[in-house]
């Protein structure tokens, strides 16, 4: 099976356009010091032919002319596509509008929970994937489901909230969240698997027995602290208030999964805040020292 990271960043990417906080800064003047990242998404393949998109970023268009592998096959016919299946973990922009992007008459399949697919209905826009050629299809939690040949994923929910754009806060604190707006993904090609996790409110018990040796976890890697937006400036908001668990502290992702014994863990979905997005930073370093990788654009794996 072959990963292929398209999309490293959270919501916003790196650089944020309307942000000068100090990681868009310097991915702007010195990319060699935080290097700019797209907005979250993975792409994998069973066969090394056709490719499965785990969720569709707006930078889609700039991911596919990065990725050649995702590009139309030079022998096939005038239009084609090795993409033949997009998988949602949520509904948030970062994960749905590159869509959008696949819209030009090509037969692929959308595969996510009942209320995401809810959500996509009640968004006209997304009409715009002609239905005789893109299949919606629900993604129950628990059950695999083979979305290209020799490639199935299985869904399992995770603590997690509602899509920002739909929070309601007279709902109370839970916003208005359903069964179904936040799930991870276990994927498989028969041989070998990994977890896919790119929004994660907590590690409960459930969640670390579920990833507990697994070959190879990416995880949501918003923030590195709680606080961090709301000490930089840049937000008034906490990490948990977004949905997203932290990387450090007593709560946070490095202590939760400590013990985990996967063979390979890296953090995905790096908001444009978090430190360890700037090389050599005492962060990054902390992470790398207790056995995370940071993912980046373009970064590579087979299982
Ligand atoms: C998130 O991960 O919290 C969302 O992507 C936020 C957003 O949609 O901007
Ligand atoms: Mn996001």
């Amino acid at each position: 099976m072959k990963i292929l990271v398209l999309g490293s960043a959270a919501g916003g990417g790196l650089p944020q356009w309307n942000c000068r906080g100090a990681n868009s800064a310097s991915a702007r003047t010195a990319p060699a010091s935080v290097i700019p990242r797209t907005q979250s998404s993975l792409a994998v393949s069973a066969d090394g032919r056709s490719w499965a998109l785990l969720n569709a970023s707006p930078d889609l268009g700039l991911q596919i002319r990065s990725n050649p592998q995702l590009q139309p096959d030079a022998g096939g016919p005038l239009r084609n596509s090795p993409i033949g299946a997009v998988v949602l973990t949520n509904a948030d922009v970062d994960h749905i509008a590159g869509l959008l992007n696949l819209r030009e008459g090509h037969a692929f399949d959308v595969h996510a929970s009942p209320r995401v697919l809810s959500v996509l209905a009640a968004n006209p826009i997304f009409n715009v994937l002609n239905p005789a050629l893109v299949r919606r299809c629900p993604l129950p939690a628990g059950e695999p489901v083979t979305v290209l040949p020799g490639l199935a994923v299985t869904a399992f929910n995770v603590p997690g909230k509602i899509a920002l754009y739909l929070e309601n806060e007279a709902a109370g604190a839970e916003l208005g969240t359903q069964d179904g707006d936040t799930i991870g993904l276990e994927v498989s090609d028969g041989h070998s698997r990994f977890h896919y996790i790119p929004g994660c409110a907590r590690i409960d018990d459930g969640l670390k027995a579920r990833l507990r040796g697994s070959p190879l976890l990416f995880l949501d890697g918003t923030l590195f602290t709680d606080d961090e937006m709301i000490a930089q400036g840049l937000s008034q908001k906490t990490g948990q208030r977004m949905g997203h668990i932290s990387m450090s502290g007593p709560d946070g992702s490095l202590a939760a999964l400590a013990d985990s014994r996967m063979a390979r863990r890296v953090y995905i979905h790096m908001n444009n805040s978090n430190p360890v997005l700037r090389e050599g930073s005492p962060e990054r370093a902390e992470v790398i020292r207790q056995g995370w990788d940071v993912a980046y654009d373009g970064m590579e794996l087979s299982l």
